[in-house]
């Protein structure tokens, strides 16, 4: 079994924000990620490659065994909802709120609800939780969009400073988890592969320690 491991990061906010946490685990690209079109990038630890995918596919890689660890943020492992993740990790890096929000002013539909989101099996579950009839319609982005065009009354989706929302008429309403992104590992790597893999652990703990001071 081979000794290297490869860390699946997505391009934007999670590698831009989870690169200055590998450095201080010795593990820095060979070259830039963001200039780069290679998928698979070496870096200056021997054994440690990155992959780089879409933040959604972080999971799947990793619950496969295609990636040993993986940097996610927990609105994607929560829609993802796999057991076969360990997630040992809060990077507490790409921190915002998964909310429900609608149009400014317009009181929520005492019948059923139309919600937009991504996180479809989010949805499902918190209405489900709430007792609260939805139809829930499967959007890839722009979610602020549908209830401005009537597709829906609701979205779910994560919010930061709110401008989006603001700028789009749009209120946030009911919190459904505060998210993070965390590092998760794949529980056979895990196994096989536990000395480097705790010593990367242990260094992204500190790392994420010193950060937090
Ligand atoms: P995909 O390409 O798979 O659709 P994405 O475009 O949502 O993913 P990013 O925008 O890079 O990917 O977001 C990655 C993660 O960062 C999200 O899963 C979420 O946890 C967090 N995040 C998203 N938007 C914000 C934000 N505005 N502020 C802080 N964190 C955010
Ligand atoms: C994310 C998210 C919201 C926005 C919230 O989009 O989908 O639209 O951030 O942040 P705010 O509350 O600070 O406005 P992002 O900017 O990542 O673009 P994306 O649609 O490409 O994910």
């Amino acid at each position: 079994m081979s000794n290297q491991i490869t860390i699946a990061l997505s391009k934007g906010r999670i590698l831009k924000e989870t690169l200055p946490l590998l450095q201080a685990a010795g593990i820095e690209p060979a070259e830039d990620p963001n200039k780069s079109r290679k998928l698979i990038i070496g870096t200056t630890h021997p054994d440690v490659n990155l992959l780089i995918v879409r933040a959604s596919d972080v999971p799947t890689y990793v619950e496969y065994g295609a990636a040993d660890m993986g940097v996610a943020g927990k609105d994607v492992l929560m829609e993802h909802g796999s057991s076969e993740l360990y997630e040992p990790l809060d990077l507490k890096i790409a921190q915002c709120k998964l909310m429900t929000a609608g149009k400014v002013g317009v009181p929520e539909s005492t019948g059923r609800l139309k919600v937009a989101t991504k996180f479809v099996n989010v949805a499902k579950q918190y209405y489900a939780s709430q007792g609260t009839q939805a139809d829930i319609i499967k959007l890839y982005g722009s979610m602020e969009l549908a209830p401005l065009v009537g597709l829906a009354d609701i979205i779910i989706d994560v919010v930061d400073t709110g401008n989006t929302l603001r700028a789009n008429g749009l209120e946030p309403r009911d919190l459904i988890a505060d998210i993070s992104s965390r590092l998760v590992v794949n529980r056979a790597s895990m196994k096989v592969k536990h000395k480097l893999i705790g010593k990367i652990l242990e260094q992204l703990t500190k790392a994420v320690e010193e950060r937090q001071e």
